[in-house]
């Protein structure tokens, strides 16, 4: 019999757990519905190979239906003005439609904010579209602050919020 993937949190019928590379392509899948961002699947697979302890998936009934993805970075702290810092940057984040609203994109973050303080992340920042009210709010109730706009960010133009906490 196959054993249980090891979860680390669950919610409901929900799981969240690490990625594993047979789960790349539900990512990339679930990447290219709801998000104007995609990757190439070697990127997706270099950042499971680099960063696997901050790569997680939800999974229901054996599918997964949401995921981020993280890595770490060296450089000037977010925070603290002249200092350098090992901070955890989302790069991506995203939930299947039909499960939103179920506190499982908050619950992703929070494990995976964990993961990277256990690696020794002081400070945490990602981008996001200003017109992206509702992943604001989610990253607003984790305590993350708005730390500077970054005009056209995206490729189609639209400037980015950059938000951070430290960790
Ligand atoms: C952003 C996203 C990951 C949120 O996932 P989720 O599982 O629905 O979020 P949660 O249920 O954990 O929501 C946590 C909190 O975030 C806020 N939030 C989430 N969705 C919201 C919405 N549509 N409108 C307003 N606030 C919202 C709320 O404060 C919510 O708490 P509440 O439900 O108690 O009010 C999901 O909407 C998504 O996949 N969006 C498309 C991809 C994307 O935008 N990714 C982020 C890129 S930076």
């Amino acid at each position: 019999m196959e054993l249980q993937k090891a979860s680390l949190r669950k919610i409901g019928e929900y799981i969240i757990r690490r990625c594993e590379k047979e789960d790349l392509h539900h990512v990339a899948s679930i990447n290219w519905t709801s998000l104007p961002e995609h990757y190439s699947s070697y990127f997706f697979e270099s950042s499971l190979n680099e960063l696997p302890e901050a790569f997680l998936v939800v999974e229901k009934d054996r599918t997964v239906v949401g995921y981020t993805m993280c890595r770490i970075e060296y450089g000037l702290s977010v925070f603290h003005k002249f200092r350098i810092a090992r901070k955890g940057h989302i790069i991506s984040l995203a939930m299947l439609e039909q499960h939103r609203r179920k506190g499982l994109g908050k619950n992703l973050v929070e494990e995976a904010l964990q993961a990277l303080k256990d690696r020794g992340c002081s400070e945490i920042f990602l981008e996001v579209r200003v017109s992206n009210l509702s992943a604001i709010e989610l990253y607003k109730k984790l305590d993350f602050k708005i730390i500077s706009r970054i005009r056209w960010y995206y490729r189609d133009g639209e400037d980015a919020n950059m938000m951070g906490r430290l960790l």
